[in-house]
Protein backbone atom coordinates (compact mmCIF):
# COMPACT_ATOMS: atom_id res chain seq x y z
CA UNK A 1 0.00 0.00 0.00
CA UNK A 2 1.76 3.17 -1.01
CA UNK A 3 0.69 6.71 0.24
CA UNK A 4 -0.54 7.62 -2.67
CA UNK A 5 -2.97 5.42 -2.59
CA UNK A 6 -3.69 5.79 1.42
CA UNK A 7 -4.92 9.33 0.25
CA UNK A 8 -7.01 8.22 -2.59
CA UNK A 9 -8.63 5.72 -0.29
CA UNK A 10 -9.00 8.84 2.36
CA UNK A 11 -11.18 10.90 -0.22
CA UNK A 12 -13.24 7.76 -1.38
CA UNK A 13 -14.54 6.93 2.55
CA UNK A 14 -15.04 11.09 3.16
CA UNK A 15 -17.14 10.79 0.42
CA UNK A 16 -18.85 7.95 1.28
CA UNK A 17 -19.73 9.21 4.74
CA UNK A 18 -21.04 12.37 3.48
CA UNK A 19 -23.81 10.54 0.89
CA UNK A 20 -25.32 8.97 3.53
CA UNK A 21 -24.86 11.86 5.67
CA UNK A 22 -23.79 15.25 4.92
CA UNK A 23 -23.18 16.38 8.66
CA UNK A 24 -21.49 13.22 9.84
CA UNK A 25 -17.84 14.81 10.12
CA UNK A 26 -19.13 17.73 11.65
CA UNK A 27 -20.97 15.65 14.14
CA UNK A 28 -17.98 14.03 14.75
CA UNK A 29 -16.05 17.44 15.43
CA UNK A 30 -17.64 18.16 18.41
CA UNK A 31 -16.52 15.43 21.41
CA UNK A 32 -16.26 12.05 21.85
CA UNK A 33 -18.04 9.80 24.24
CA UNK A 34 -17.01 6.01 24.48
CA UNK A 35 -17.76 3.79 26.56
CA UNK A 36 -15.45 1.40 26.18
CA UNK A 37 -11.38 1.94 26.49
CA UNK A 38 -9.65 -1.19 24.60
CA UNK A 39 -5.85 -2.01 24.98
CA UNK A 40 -4.83 -4.16 22.33
CA UNK A 41 -1.57 -5.24 20.74
CA UNK A 42 -0.26 -3.32 17.82
CA UNK A 43 -0.09 -6.36 15.21
CA UNK A 44 -1.62 -5.42 11.74
CA UNK A 45 -3.58 -8.16 11.86
CA UNK A 46 -5.71 -7.38 14.88
CA UNK A 47 -7.47 -4.49 14.14
CA UNK A 48 -9.43 -3.17 17.00
CA UNK A 49 -12.56 -1.19 15.46
CA UNK A 50 -12.90 -3.61 12.74
CA UNK A 51 -12.85 -6.60 14.26
CA UNK A 52 -15.51 -5.24 16.88
CA UNK A 53 -17.78 -3.29 14.74
CA UNK A 54 -16.89 -0.17 16.06
CA UNK A 55 -17.91 3.08 14.35
CA UNK A 56 -15.44 6.28 15.04
CA UNK A 57 -16.38 8.00 18.71
CA UNK A 58 -17.44 4.46 20.23
CA UNK A 59 -14.09 3.47 21.54
CA UNK A 60 -10.94 4.70 23.30
CA UNK A 61 -8.01 2.90 22.10
CA UNK A 62 -4.57 2.05 23.10
CA UNK A 63 -2.14 -0.24 21.37
CA UNK A 64 1.56 -1.23 22.17
CA UNK A 65 3.41 -4.45 21.80
CA UNK A 66 1.48 -7.03 23.49
CA UNK A 67 -1.21 -5.39 24.82
CA UNK A 68 0.38 -4.22 27.92
CA UNK A 69 -0.33 -2.37 30.80
CA UNK A 70 2.59 -1.59 32.66
CA UNK A 71 2.94 0.33 35.63
CA UNK A 72 5.95 2.86 34.62
CA UNK A 73 4.52 3.43 31.36
CA UNK A 74 3.33 6.75 30.94
CA UNK A 75 1.39 6.07 28.09
CA UNK A 76 -0.82 3.50 29.21
CA UNK A 77 -0.88 4.64 32.51
CA UNK A 78 -2.33 8.42 31.09
CA UNK A 79 -4.52 7.07 28.70
CA UNK A 80 -6.23 4.44 31.43
CA UNK A 81 -6.40 7.93 33.96
CA UNK A 82 -7.71 10.09 31.29
CA UNK A 83 -10.36 7.26 29.99
CA UNK A 84 -11.64 6.56 33.28
CA UNK A 85 -11.43 9.91 34.95
CA UNK A 86 -12.60 12.25 31.99
CA UNK A 87 -14.29 10.27 29.73
CA UNK A 88 -15.90 8.05 32.37
CA UNK A 89 -15.77 4.65 30.53
CA UNK A 90 -17.84 1.85 31.63
CA UNK A 91 -15.54 -0.93 30.10
CA UNK A 92 -12.03 -0.98 30.27
CA UNK A 93 -10.69 -4.20 27.76
CA UNK A 94 -7.74 -6.04 27.54
CA UNK A 95 -7.66 -7.97 24.20
CA UNK A 96 -5.05 -10.10 23.17
CA UNK A 97 -4.58 -12.39 20.52
CA UNK A 98 -3.14 -16.02 19.69
CA UNK A 99 -0.30 -15.76 17.86
CA UNK A 100 1.17 -12.85 19.25
CA UNK A 101 4.72 -12.34 18.05
CA UNK A 102 5.80 -10.49 21.61
CA UNK A 103 4.39 -13.15 23.80
CA UNK A 104 6.41 -15.82 21.20
CA UNK A 105 9.58 -13.32 21.78
CA UNK A 106 9.40 -14.00 25.78
CA UNK A 107 9.24 -17.54 25.11
CA UNK A 108 12.79 -17.18 23.80
CA UNK A 109 15.79 -16.32 24.88
CA UNK A 110 17.38 -13.79 21.88
CA UNK A 111 18.65 -10.87 23.08
CA UNK A 112 16.24 -8.34 21.37
CA UNK A 113 17.83 -5.27 22.89
CA UNK A 114 15.30 -2.34 23.86
CA UNK A 115 12.70 -4.69 23.75
CA UNK A 116 14.37 -6.95 26.69
CA UNK A 117 12.63 -4.74 29.07
CA UNK A 118 9.40 -4.70 27.57
CA UNK A 119 8.67 -8.30 27.32
CA UNK A 120 10.68 -9.17 30.54
CA UNK A 121 6.90 -8.17 31.89
CA UNK A 122 5.87 -11.03 29.66
CA UNK A 123 8.51 -13.43 31.39
CA UNK A 124 7.17 -12.36 35.23
CA UNK A 125 3.37 -13.58 33.16
CA UNK A 126 5.45 -16.82 32.89
CA UNK A 127 6.78 -17.15 36.09
CA UNK A 128 3.54 -15.99 38.19
CA UNK A 129 1.97 -19.14 36.48
CA UNK A 130 4.86 -21.42 35.94
CA UNK A 131 3.19 -24.46 37.48
CA UNK A 132 0.49 -24.26 34.81
CA UNK A 133 2.52 -23.56 31.71
CA UNK A 134 5.44 -25.86 32.43
CA UNK A 135 2.52 -28.61 32.88
CA UNK A 136 1.48 -27.85 29.25
CA UNK A 137 3.41 -30.34 26.96
CA UNK A 138 2.29 -29.45 23.57
CA UNK A 139 4.29 -25.76 22.21
CA UNK A 140 1.39 -24.10 20.31
CA UNK A 141 -1.13 -25.18 23.32
CA UNK A 142 1.59 -23.26 25.95
CA UNK A 143 2.04 -20.42 23.97
CA UNK A 144 -2.27 -20.14 23.31
CA UNK A 145 -2.36 -20.32 27.28
CA UNK A 146 0.40 -17.08 28.02
CA UNK A 147 -1.26 -15.21 25.57
CA UNK A 148 -4.66 -15.44 27.62
CA UNK A 149 -2.50 -15.62 31.25
CA UNK A 150 -1.09 -12.11 29.74
CA UNK A 151 -4.29 -10.64 29.16
CA UNK A 152 -5.22 -11.58 33.13
CA UNK A 153 -2.04 -10.67 34.32
CA UNK A 154 -2.54 -7.14 32.32
CA UNK A 155 -6.18 -6.87 33.39
CA UNK A 156 -4.55 -6.81 36.94
CA UNK A 157 -2.47 -4.43 36.33
CA UNK A 158 -5.43 -1.93 35.36
CA UNK A 159 -7.40 -3.07 38.38
CA UNK A 160 -4.11 -1.84 40.56
CA UNK A 161 -4.21 1.51 39.76
CA UNK A 162 -5.73 4.00 42.21
CA UNK A 163 -7.60 5.45 39.35
CA UNK A 164 -9.77 2.31 38.30
CA UNK A 165 -10.26 1.27 42.02
CA UNK A 166 -12.35 4.26 42.76
CA UNK A 167 -14.26 4.10 39.57
CA UNK A 168 -14.76 0.11 40.34
CA UNK A 169 -15.98 0.91 43.72
CA UNK A 170 -18.37 4.14 42.80
CA UNK A 171 -19.30 3.88 39.48
CA UNK A 172 -18.43 -0.46 38.99
CA UNK A 173 -16.55 -0.05 35.72
CA UNK A 174 -15.81 -3.34 34.85
CA UNK A 175 -12.84 -4.63 33.09
CA UNK A 176 -13.05 -7.73 30.43
CA UNK A 177 -10.39 -9.90 29.31
CA UNK A 178 -10.51 -11.29 26.31
CA UNK A 179 -8.47 -13.28 23.06
CA UNK A 180 -8.75 -12.31 19.27
CA UNK A 181 -8.24 -15.67 17.56
CA UNK A 182 -6.68 -14.35 14.22
CA UNK A 183 -7.11 -18.44 12.94
CA UNK A 184 -10.99 -17.83 13.11
CA UNK A 185 -11.68 -14.37 13.48
CA UNK A 186 -13.90 -14.68 16.32
CA UNK A 187 -13.37 -12.79 19.58
CA UNK A 188 -13.20 -14.77 23.06
CA UNK A 189 -14.12 -13.71 26.43
CA UNK A 190 -11.59 -15.29 28.60
CA UNK A 191 -14.52 -14.56 31.89
CA UNK A 192 -11.52 -13.71 34.37
CA UNK A 193 -13.64 -13.22 37.51
CA UNK A 194 -12.17 -10.00 38.64
CA UNK A 195 -14.66 -9.72 41.81
CA UNK A 196 -12.42 -12.53 43.11
CA UNK A 197 -9.28 -10.90 42.05
CA UNK A 198 -10.12 -7.77 43.56
CA UNK A 199 -10.33 -9.55 46.48
CA UNK A 200 -6.90 -11.05 46.43
CA UNK A 201 -5.11 -8.22 45.40
CA UNK A 202 -6.75 -5.86 47.86
CA UNK A 203 -4.48 -6.13 50.94
CA UNK A 204 -1.75 -5.45 48.71
CA UNK A 205 -2.57 -3.42 46.17
CA UNK A 206 -5.92 -1.37 47.73
CA UNK A 207 -5.26 2.38 47.35
CA UNK A 208 -8.08 4.98 48.31
CO1 LIG B 1 0.62 -9.24 19.40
Amino acid sequence: MTADQIFSNNRAWVKEKLAVDEHYFENLSKGQNPEILYIGCSDSRVTAEELMGAKPGETFIHRNIANMVSNLDLSSMSVINYAVVYLNVKHIVVCGHYYCGGVKAAMDSTDLGILNPWLRNIRDVYRIHKTELSAITNEEEKYKRLVELNVQEQCVNVLKTAEVQHAYRTTGITVHGWVFDIKSGKLIDLNVDFHAIVERIAEIYRID
